[in-house]
């Protein structure tokens, strides 16, 4: 009786179908593949992507973490969240950094005024970092070092840990500043850095100073006795002590 129906069955199948019906079915079947098969590659796809993705979503999360409610808003401009390439802030992602230069000419005091900022635990001046001359030999390579300084991914001996609140250097305006202050400013208003001009008022003793200073140079007196440096606060007093 089985074989019989079967065989009923196989019987209504070849009659009721048409003849073209096996390629299309064929073809039906080979799409369907096709889906199926683009399907799985896609899912493999994004299993592969999974580690990038995730990291993306944790960068989201971190921005969003770091909605600076503390922050007064007027100074929302000037808090960074730098992202180092070199290390991780880790817990002190969410700290606000801003961002400074100093610019001054030499014999201005500013060697001292940097000691003063490195002196704070949070606060990282770097130092004459244009001093070396293909950090400035062109715009992009001026441009490139204050994105490495801004982004903590800047090493000196000024360079303080993740929690670092305040970063900077110190920019000689004889030292490729006055060649491109256009675009640097731009640079400066886009990133939200803070220019702090040290001036020396009197403009006579700054020269006398580098005069000193360039003996001093020359002389390489091994006794630590300086022209162009005091000694004693006597020496500091006396107005005519360069
Ligand atoms: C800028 O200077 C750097 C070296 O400091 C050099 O590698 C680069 O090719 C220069 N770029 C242009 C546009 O001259
Ligand atoms: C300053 O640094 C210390 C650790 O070195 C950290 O605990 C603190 O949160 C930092 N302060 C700011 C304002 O970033
Ligand atoms: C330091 O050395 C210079 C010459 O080398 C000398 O003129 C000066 O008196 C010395 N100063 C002291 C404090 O010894």
């Amino acid at each position: 009786m089985a074989e019989a129906i079967c065989l009923f069955t196989k019987g209504t199948i070849i009659i009721k179908s048409p003849k073209k019906s096996p390629v299309f079915l064929r073809m039906i079947v080979l799409v369907f593949a096709m889906v199926c098969g683009v399907y799985i590659c896609s899912v493999c796809l994004n299993q592969t992507n999974f580690g990038t993705t995730s990291k993306l979503l944790n960068v989201e999360i971190n921005k969003r973490h770091c909605c600076d409610y503390e922050v007064d808003r007027s100074q929302t401009p000037y808090a960074h969240y730098p992202k180092p390439e070199t290390f991780s802030r880790a817990e002190c992602a969410c700290n606000p950094v801003r961002y400074f230069a100093t610019f001054s000419m030499q014999r201005s005091g500013s060697g001292w005024f940097e000691t003063l900022l490195n002196s704070h635990t949070n606060v990282s001046s770097n130092g004459e970092i244009f001093s070396v001359k293909e950090r400035r030999n062109n715009v992009t390579s001026k441009l490139t070092t204050l994105d490495r300084v801004y982004n903590l991914d800047w090493f000196t001996s000024a360079s303080k840990n993740q929690c670092s609140a305040a970063v900077g250097f110190k920019w000689m305006l004889n030292q490729g500043l006055m060649e491109n202050h256009k675009e640097i400013v731009q640079y400066f208003d886009n990133r939200g850095v803070s220019v702090i001009f040290l001036f020396r008022r009197n403009l006579l003793r700054r020269m006398v100073s580098v005069l000193a200073n360039s003996f001093d140079r020359y002389a390489k007196l091994l006794n630590g006795t300086h022209k162009s440096h005091v000694h004693s606060l006597e020496e500091a007093d006396n107005p005519f002590k360069i």
